[in-house]
């Protein structure tokens, strides 16, 4: 897709094209320390991309995982929210707000329950809503490209959890990924 000024697009992930990914790519790089190079994702990939662009220059990314979780023994739809990231050159310009808008929107425009992030970053993910998980959860961990096992530990305050419908809490009771962090 040509985009000639400032956009803001959701895109499946196996619909990315080599720009695409190129430049995902080199912004994840310099916006995670340590992230491997050349990668757009770390373990898995996410279900599609929101990427917010400036005259065909990728500014701000967000990858997202569509997944169904078991939260006190009932199951729930959710985003799960992974390298949310901006330029650091456009950073404070409410980039990363826009971002978080559009996902807000688009997962209550499809009937899901709640956003999920983990991140430390707690200070911009109370702004859209998000509040702290405490409680066990259960994941699948991925080691070199191998299911290594399962992990059933309490979290300490590193899951943020956005419920987006009436009468939903972020803490609801264990909760169980179905599947790796995102
Ligand atoms: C976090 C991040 C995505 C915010 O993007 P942004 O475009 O600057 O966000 P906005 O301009 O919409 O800022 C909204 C508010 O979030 C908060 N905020 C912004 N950047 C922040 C940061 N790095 N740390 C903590 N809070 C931050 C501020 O309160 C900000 O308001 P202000 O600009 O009036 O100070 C961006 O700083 C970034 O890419 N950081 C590096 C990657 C990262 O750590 N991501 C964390 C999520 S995984």
């Amino acid at each position: 897709m040509t985009m000639t000024k400032t956009e803001i697009e959701h895109i499946p992930e196996y619909e990315l094209h080599e720009m695409a990914n190129t430049q995902i790519a080199a912004l994840l790089a310099e916006s995670f320390q340590g992230y491997p190079q050349g990668r757009t994702h770390y373990k898995q990939m996410p279900s599609f991309r929101v990427l917010f662009s400036d005259h065909d220059e990728l500014v701000g990314h967000a990858a997202v995982d569509h997944r169904q979780v078991s939260m006190g023994g009932k199951l729930y739809q959710i985003f799960g929210l992974a390298d949310v990231c901006v330029r650091e050159i456009s950073q404070h310009a409410g980039v990363g707000s826009q971002i978080m808008a559009y996902i807000r929107n688009l997962a209550k425009e499809h009937e899901i329950d709640f956003l999920m992030a983990f991140s430390e970053d707690r200070e911009f993910y109370h702004r859209f809503g998000f509040e702290v998980f405490t409680g066990f959860s259960k994941w699948l961990v991925l080691l070199n490209n191998h299911s290594l096992g399962l992990v059933n530990r309490k979290i300490e305050g590193s899951l943020l959890v956005a419920p987006l419908k009436r009468g939903l809490k972020a803490n609801m009771g264990d909760l169980d990924l179905m599947g790796t962090v995102f």
